[in-house]
């Protein structure tokens, strides 16, 4: 350090111990959720969502059960990917994930699980090739997807 007449150190000594504390919250804060990995990962999830959205948009117009089984896998496939895109505080900004994840990430997890179970029930009534069984399965699909929303997702900003 400079020399600094001891009266005016002792002056300055408060503000630049204030001034390192507050440097190194900033480095702890940086290094645990680093800006860019952040929008990585909410970028990962939303376009994860996005495949989901249109998978369950074929379910609307389906002309036989067979034509349930692509999107019934790409949901089984893409839900089992978002299960590990939730990271600890991964919100603010951009993301619309309530910060409520992170306090229930339980029963979170379980909303996945559940939407998992209706994907595999799509599935198996469309290999079964029944059609009407297909559609009405579907419906668990959406509910499962709409249960998590009203939890869990921020209204959109406007
Ligand atoms: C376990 C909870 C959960 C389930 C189940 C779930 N979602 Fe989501 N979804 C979320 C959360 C949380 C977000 C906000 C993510 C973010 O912005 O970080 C989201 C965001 C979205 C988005 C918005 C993407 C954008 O453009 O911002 C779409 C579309 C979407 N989900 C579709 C679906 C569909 C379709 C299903 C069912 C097939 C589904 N989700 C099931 C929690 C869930």
């Amino acid at each position: 350090m400079t020399k600094i007449p001891s009266r005016l150190a002792f002056r300055a000594a408060p503000h630049f111990i204030i001034g390192l504390m507050l440097i190194g919250a900033v480095a702890v804060t940086g290094a645990s959720t680093p800006a860019a990995a952040q929008d990585g990962i909410v970028k990962e999830r939303v376009d994860a969502m996005k495949r989901l959205g249109g998978a369950a948009r074929n379910f609307r117009s389906l002309s036989s059960a067979a034509d349930g089984v692509g999107p019934a896998e790409t949901i089984l496939a893409t839900t089992n990917q978002l299960a590990s895109m939730w990271p600890e505080g991964s919100t603010g900004g951009e993301s619309r994930a309530k910060p409520e994840i992170w306090q229930n990430m339980g029963d979170f997890t379980a909303k996945l699980d559940a939407l998992k179970g209706a994907a595999q029930g799509v599935l198996m009534a469309a290999k079964s090739g029944d059609l009407a069984a297909t559609q009405e399965a579907t419906k668990m699909v959406g509910a499962a997807c709409g249960g998590c929303h009203r939890v869990y997702r921020l209204p959109k900003d406007e």
